[in-house]
């Protein structure tokens, strides 16, 4: 279970198994936009005020200072070994198979599983403009069980409509995605624009009106390092660019930029966002709307500019589930090529070139997560299960920096040991602020992951010694 795989022969089967070579490091750096900004700041920013006020701008310096510290890493990682899979494939590398299985499975709760939020969240701004224009879906096709419905019909859809995007072809969708990106971007600008002139101090008094860390009455998390742990949902994505790396045509130089390009773009963007939202309206009212940034711009009276903002935010949030079934797609990808899911899921189709069974079936998955619970519940999850592989990869570049000292490293962690360790303390951290039926689950997740590994994954390996020894 703690075999490993050598770095040389991650490369050469990456050579063996090839995905198309087409992507630049402003592709990159649009990709991991266009898988950042979302539901996190459209939808989740008005629970996290809820939950910490203006003290919400610090929620999110410390959640984006945690990223930076894993961004790091990641780019040392993505960078000398430009293959599929990402934190998967590198902890394969670094800290053996059964830990990588575990991290593999994880990065479901991270993409597929955020996948299904971000498609509810979708959903959310989709019903609310349908109502504007008159069209009324019953509540059954728009709600999950647990709100009272049947399901989320919308969510559902869209997430089917992504799937077959990227099953007709990468280049095709990077170029969607760059347009929408574009969108994104100019409506969070517009809505900087408009509101900043009218924010009112007042609305700042109290800052941290619950504090940094406290427990409410019901038991909730509140304060500012627990909203972070929360909004820490805004970043999710950054990553995926490491999982293109193997379509990458200069992954050394352009992973880096990718990863930390857009992570900072996007910090900058969300501090001012959420400064500017809790100063133009108080922080109780942003928390009791599921549209909380179109919400600022009605209270401030315009109400076409909410419009135009929910349609915007509309197609960005589409990007974030291209990016986010994209990336999902490529981790099966790998590990179906190693050996620990079947053969099946690395096929690659003779036309398109993508790997076309794993991506229908993933669209299905995260149709169905969509389609049937609740946004904030799958939020938490998937939050969960993405810091821990954060802790997984800056453990890896540290463990590799000893154990690998002489291998050629195209990019190199900045202070290496600080780095690495505060990436880990500061992604638990915010696991430590996540609810604790957030924790159960996840222990349950991790528990089923190994089973079937050991069942499944552990016997066919192509690391197994029976195998190697050609028995
Ligand atoms: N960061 C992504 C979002 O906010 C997942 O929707």
């Amino acid at each position: 279970m703690l075999r490993i795989k050598p770095v040389e022969s991650l490369l050469t089967q990456a050579e063996e198994k090839k995905l198309h070579r087409s992507l630049t490091g402003l592709d990159l750096m649009l990709l991991g936009i266009g898988a950042i900004i979302g539901t996190g700041i459209f939808v989740l920013t008005g629970v996290g005020a809820g939950m910490a006020g203006p003290g919400l701008t610090f929620s999110f310096i410390f959640a984006g200072v945690a990223c930076g510290f894993a961004a790091l890493a990641y780019a040392e990682l993505a960078a000398m070994v430009p293959v599929a899979g990402s934190a998967y494939t590198y902890s394969y590398a670094v800290m053996g198979e059964a830990v990588a299985w575990l991290v593999g499975w994880n990065l479901v709760l991270e993409y597929a599983v955020s996948a299904g939020a971000v498609a509810s969240g979708w959903s959310g701004y989709m019903v609310g403009i349908l109502n504007q224009i008159g069209l009324h879906l019953p509540d059954a096709l728009t709600r999950v069980p647990k709100d009272g419905g049947l399901m989320d019909l919308p969510a559902i859809l869209i997430s089917l409509f992504v799937t077959a995007l990227l099953v007709l072809g990468t280049k095709e969708s990077v170029t969607i995605n760059r347009v929408l990106v574009a969108i994104k971007i100019s409506v969070l600008m517009m809505f900087l624009l408009v509101a900043t002139p009218l924010v009112d101090p007042l609305n700042w008094d109290p800052f941290l009106p619950h504090g940094w860390f406290e427990r409410a009455a019901d038991g909730q998390n509140v304060g500012v390092f627990a909203a972070a742990a929360i909004i820490f949902f805004a970043y999710i994505g950054f990553d995926a660019v490491s999982t293109a790396a193997e379509e990458t045509k200069n992954p050394n130089r352009d992973v880096p930029i990718g990863l930390i390009g857009s992570l900072v773009v996007c910090t900058v963007i969300y501090i001012a966002v959420a400064l500017v939202a809790t100063g133009a309206l108080n922080y109780q009212q942003l928390s009791d709307s599921k549209e909380p940034l179109a919400q600022v711009l009605r209270a401030i009276d315009y109400p076409w500019l909410a419009n135009i903002l929910a349609v915007g935010a509309i197609a960005g949030i589409t990007t974030v589930l291209l990016v986010l079934i994209y990336g999902q797609t490529r981790i099966f990808f790998a590990m179906s090529r190693d050996g620990l899911l079947p053969p099946l899921f690395s096929r690659v189709h003779p036309k398109y070139r993508t790997p076309h069974t794993i991506t229908i079936i993933t669209g299905l998955f995260v149709a169905a997560v969509a389609g049937f619970f609740p946004l904030h519940e799958i939020a938490a999850l998937s939050n969960i299960g993405t810091l821990f592989a954060f802790i997984a990869v800056a453990a890896g570049v540290m463990i590799l920096r000893v154990s690998q000292p002489e291998r050629k490293r195209p990019f190199r962690v900045p202070a290496v040991w600080f780095v690495g360790t505060m990436a880990i303390l500061s992604c638990f951290g915010l696991m430590l602020g996540l609810p604790d039926e957030t924790w159960e689950r996840f222990l349950y997740w991790s528990l089923v992951g190994m089973v079937i590994y050991a069942f499944y994954g552990y016997p066919r390996s192509p690391l197994h010694p029976k195998r190697r020894n050609g028995g």
